[in-house]
């Protein structure tokens, strides 16, 4: 460590990208991403419908060492000058999970540079600090395609859960949609732009625990209504239209962004009365670069008065910045615990609340 700079490089494997990445992390919070390299395994698993553990880890394994040697090239950093070392621990598909674990040991151990342990979940809530500095507490809405939650985050580890998907994450639904309506993976990307020529109001899908009070959601029932409406315009009209994979493709969008935008409202009313001075909300995951939800969470807290944060869209999905950024900010405050250390598919970030049902495709829930 150098005038309270941490040169600090992380790894992360818990689901379909291998990532390396090196930043210089200060204690004035102004962290520099010296690289961040992410290389997806989108090609090995698109005949299988999903994520195949076994290639995931497999992959994770010869990749890992390639990437970091690339983040280190790339930041133009030795590895003997690096301080720390931090790692997913979990929670994810416990094969890569365990790539990661051990390839970061090994490092660490040639090297003697102490390592970390990190809760890719962590990663993820920490990321607006890393990217635009934000201050403690805020709250924060993760939405990608294994995670789905709403975070007070307090402290470095410090973690309130006020609800999350009981079932799918929205990515999920995003992605199964996508593969009904024969559009390409991944799914969100794809049904932003097909529903930009849609009718959001064509088609009556529904907005699930909407009457059900707190901020828990469920999404693994809009499939199946998208299943029904798709079937019956097939036994309608003998086939689907362009028009009516538009209207079909604008109408889950609405009903994902209905519920997320509604369940964000009562998280922020809570979060309020608990933390009324100075608010964020923060944003993060792959869903967070839908344009339709994006904006409208925007315009949600414009109307409440708090401020709004959605990191870079490549930090947003799994990187291992984040990664790296979670294990200084553990290190620089004596927070690390060697027990993070052992890699674990389960990890709930708030302790105190029982873990969430659902074991998605793409990973344990947490
Ligand atoms: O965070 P991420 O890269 O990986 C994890 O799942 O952890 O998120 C990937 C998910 C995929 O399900 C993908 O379809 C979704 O994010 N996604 C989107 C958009 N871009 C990516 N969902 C909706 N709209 C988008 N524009
Ligand atoms: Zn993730």
């Amino acid at each position: 460590m150098t005038d309270g700079k941490l040169l600090v490089l992380g790894l992360e494997s818990s689901c379909d990208d291998t990532a390396a990445a090196v930043l210089r992390v200060s204690t004035e919070s102004d962290t520099e991403i010296l690289s961040s390299v992410v290389s997806g395994q989108a090609d090995l698993h698109k005949d299988f419908g999903g994520v195949v553990p076994e290639i995931a880890a497999r992959a994770h394994a010869e990749m890992l060492d390639l990437c970091v040697e690339q983040a280190l090239d790339q930041a133009s950093v030795n590895l003997k000058d690096v301080d720390l070392i931090g790692v997913t621990s979990g929670p994810g598909l416990i094969g890569g999970v365990l790539s990661g674990v051990m390839s970061a040991k090994a490092i660490a151990m040639g090297a003697q540079k102490p390592l970390v342990g990190v809760n890719h979940l962590a990663g993820h809530a920490l990321t607006p600090r890393m990217t635009d500095a934000i201050e403690y507490p805020y709250l924060m809405l993760l939405i990608s395609g294994g995670h789905c939650q709403f975070l007070i985050v307090k402290g470095t580890n410090q973690f309130v859960r006020l609800g999350g998907t009981i079932d799918d994450a929205p990515g999920e639904a995003f992605d199964k949609t996508a593969r009904l309506l024969g559009l390409p993976q991944p799914g969100g990307p794809s049904i932003d732009a097909t529903a930009r020529d849609g009718n959001p109001t064509e088609f009556a899908l529904p907005r699930p625990l909407l009457d059900r009070e707190g901020c828990d959601m469920s999404f693994s029932g809009l499939k199946t209504a998208v299943l029904r409406v798709r079937d019956e315009i097939i036994s309608e009209k003998g086939g689907l239209h362009q028009s009516d994979i538009n209207d079909i493709a604008a109408s889950f969008q609405r009903a994902i962004s209905d519920v997320l935008v509604e369940k964000t409202r009562r998280a922020i009313v809570e979060y309020l009365k608990l933390l009324p001075q100075t608010p964020t909300f923060a944003v993060a995951g792959g869903v967070a670069a839908n344009s339709e939800i994006r904006a409208k969470l925007q315009d949600l807290c414009a109307d409440h008065s708090i401020a709004f944060n959605a990191p870079p869209l490549k930090y947003c999905t799994d990187n291992a910045a984040m990664i790296a950024y979670a294990a200084a900010e553990i290190y620089m405050n004596d927070l690390v615990d060697p027990t993070h250390l052992v890699a674990r598919p389960r990890w709930p970030l708030d302790q105190s609340k029982r873990p969430l049902i659902g074991h998605g495709k793409k990973g344990a829930k947490a």
